[in-house]
């Protein structure tokens, strides 16, 4: 479970950037964040991480509170992220480096190192690549190599901050296939994005405006009640369709099952 408790965060005294926020994710959401540019979203990540700490206020992470030094580890240990540009993540020349970097940084002992290793590389699909040199991988391919290295530290959430932003169609669809599979197997996902028609997959929505809580709830509600052109938001082409046509069936992300659904309805 994690819990934003009345967190206060600025930059720069009197410049407010997280206002008053409390809410709580519990272990197994699929939970979409999103906002306009500079609305607070990757300084949201950031607190959930401990990387920056809550002025006022608490963040806590199964008991842990990230404001005790001592625990902050601990919360790293369990608290994986990846990032917009997956270049920026890389710190070694091969992909098998990658993936092994952090076991060993932990002391993992090799058997385990070995078992883990395999394990990430086989979820993202990578596992014909383990010489490969990740800076010369394709941008879908890079972004999966650095989800098995967060994969191999076993982590309880990943945060994806933007994380589909730069790929193309097909790398999109292959890497938030597998957020929904590491979600579907237990995992903690929590996904920062600017793509409208993935919020639809999610199981809750936050929605941030200028540093405030705007909407906490789930994707049909969201686009039922909330105007989405005034936070500088697109409707998906799923949604239009539904609100155009009047669909009885539920808002879905694969408008072609939409329809099906409709048809088999009436
Ligand atoms: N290191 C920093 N120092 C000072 N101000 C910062 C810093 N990082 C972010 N900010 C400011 O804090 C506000 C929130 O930034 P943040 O990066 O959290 O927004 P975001 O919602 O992630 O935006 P985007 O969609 O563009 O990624 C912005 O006004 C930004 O300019
Ligand atoms: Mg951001």
């Amino acid at each position: 479970m994690l819990t934003f408790d009345q967190v206060h965060f600025y930059y720069r005294k009197g410049q407010p950037v997280i206002d008053n926020m409390t809410f709580t994710i519990e272990e197994g959401e699929f939970v979409a964040i999103i906002g306009s540019n500079g609305c607070g979203k990757s300084t949201i990540a950031k607190l959930m991480d401990g990387l920056l700490l809550p002025k006022e206020g608490h963040v806590n992470f199964n008991g842990l509170d990230t404001s005790e030094p001592t625990e902050l580890a601990r919360i790293h240990e369990q608290i994986g992220f990846v990032f917009q540009n997956p270049e920026d993540q890389f710190i070694t020349t091969t992909v098998l480096d990658e993936v092994i970097f952090g076991l060993e940084n932990i002391r993992v002992p090799r058997e385990e190192i070995r078992l883990r290793l395999d394990q990430a590389l086989q979820a993202v699909q990578m596992e014909d690549y383990l010489e490969a040199m990740p800076h010369q991988l394709s941008g879908g391919q890079k972004q999966r190599v650095a989800i098995a290295a967060i994969l191999a530290m076993r982590p309880q959430i990943i945060i994806f901050d933007e994380a589909t932003s730069m790929l193309d169609p097909l790398g999109r669809k292959q890497v938030l296939s597998i957020m929904h599979e590491l979600h579907h197997q237990g995992l903690t996902i929590i996904h920062i994005t600017h793509h409208m028609d993935e919020v639809l997959s999610a199981e809750r929505v936050l929605l941030i405006h200028q540093g405030r809580l705007e909407f906490d709830g789930d994707p049909s509600t969201f686009f039922d009640t909330i105007s989405v052109t005034d936070y500088q938001l697109d409707q998906p082409f799923a949604v239009r369709l539904h609100k155009l046509l009047g669909l009885n069936a539920p808002l879905t992300a694969d408008w072609k099952e939409m329809i099906r659904s409709e048809w088999s309805m009436s």
